[in-house]
């Protein structure tokens, strides 16, 4: 089961908003024809319609892969019409936050395949990391299928348990908004300081861009990394004191923020 028989059977995308196109343009972009995809989205973009892909209409009766990208407040009301797909060789991918693997197998059936995962905003630009965790039907070659599929948007990495999702959620899930507002306060800050919003704002985002681009691509650890720039007694290190504190700074913030997100992902989970 690879990309081959996708292209044969087919691809049903329930959802083609901001994942679900991205996800799209990375198929394509991958060599998947528009022809095996099957698109059903209540409202499609300019850009979704210029594709060539199917749009509402009938999918084919087997098809190799349903990937799930509605809202997780959509799903009651998406599921159901897909029912009868479920129990099958058709592997179901959720991208959907929040919606547990139980609640798919109520609906579609425990024999069905059924992969869940947790991609990030990233994922836009091909530089998302997706997590994925299957159930007991989904076996080597239907996650081989899964990770080949949501890594068109860009990393994957495989959990252990279902369970572990409220975390990666917590870090990777909802972690752009938290560098986001990394890259606002830092501006900010240099605005406090006399520079001009835009210049703050420019050395801000180059700072973020390339600091992960290069904790990325770098042999050293983050840590490492930190240390090679921090000269004793100079500029970093009297930041760095503010912000590694562990009463008020990075540490008990980024503790308490994940933490917050986690717990609000399992609120969610159970609905
Ligand atoms: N964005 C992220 O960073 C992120 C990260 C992790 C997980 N996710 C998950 O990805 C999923 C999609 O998020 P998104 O940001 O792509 O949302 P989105 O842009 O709102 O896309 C959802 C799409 O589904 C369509 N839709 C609604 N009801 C439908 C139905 N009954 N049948 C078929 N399509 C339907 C929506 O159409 P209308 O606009 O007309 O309602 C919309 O085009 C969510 O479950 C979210 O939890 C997103």
């Amino acid at each position: 089961m690879n990309m081959d028989h996708v292209a044969s059977q087919g691809l049903m995308l329930l959802g083609c908003g901001k994942m679900g196109s991205a996800m799209m343009a990375g198929w394509l972009n991958g060599g998947l024809p528009a022809s095996s995809i099957w698109v059903q989205d209540p409202a499609p973009s300019e850009w979704v319609q210029a594709q060539g892909v199917h749009i509402n209409q009938t999918c084919p009766p087997n098809p190799a892969v349903v990937v799930v990208a509605v809202k997780p407040q959509m799903m009651g009301q998406a599921l159901p019409a897909l029912a009868d797909l479920g129990g099958g060789d058709t592997l179901f991918i959720s991208i959907a936050a929040g919606t547990p693997i139980s609640h798919f197998e109520t609906v579609l059936g425990a024999s069905t395949p059924i992969v869940r995962s947790m991609p990030n905003t990233p994922a836009a630009i091909g530089r998302g990391i997706t997590a994925l965790i299957g159930n007991n039907a989904t076996g080597a070659d239907h996650m081989a299928l899964a990770e080949a599929l949501l890594s068109a948007v860009g990393q994957t990495v495989r959990l252990e348990r279902e369970a572990q999702i409220d975390a990666v959620t917590g870090v990777s899930g909802s972690g752009p908004a938290y560098v986001f507002h990394l890259i606002e306060t830092l501006a900010a800050a240099g605005q406090a300081q006399g520079l001009p919003a835009d210049l703050a704002m420019q050395l801000a985002k180059a700072t973020v861009a390339g600091a992960g681009a290069l904790a990325e691509t770098s042999d050293e650890t983050p840590a490492q990394l930190r240390v090679n720039v921090t000269s004793p007694n100079g500029t970093t290190q009297a930041a760095l004191e503010v912000l590694m504190d562990e009463a008020r700074g990075f540490p008990p913030l980024l503790k308490e923020a994940v933490a917050a997100a986690t717990t609000r992902s399992k609120e969610l989970s159970r609905g």
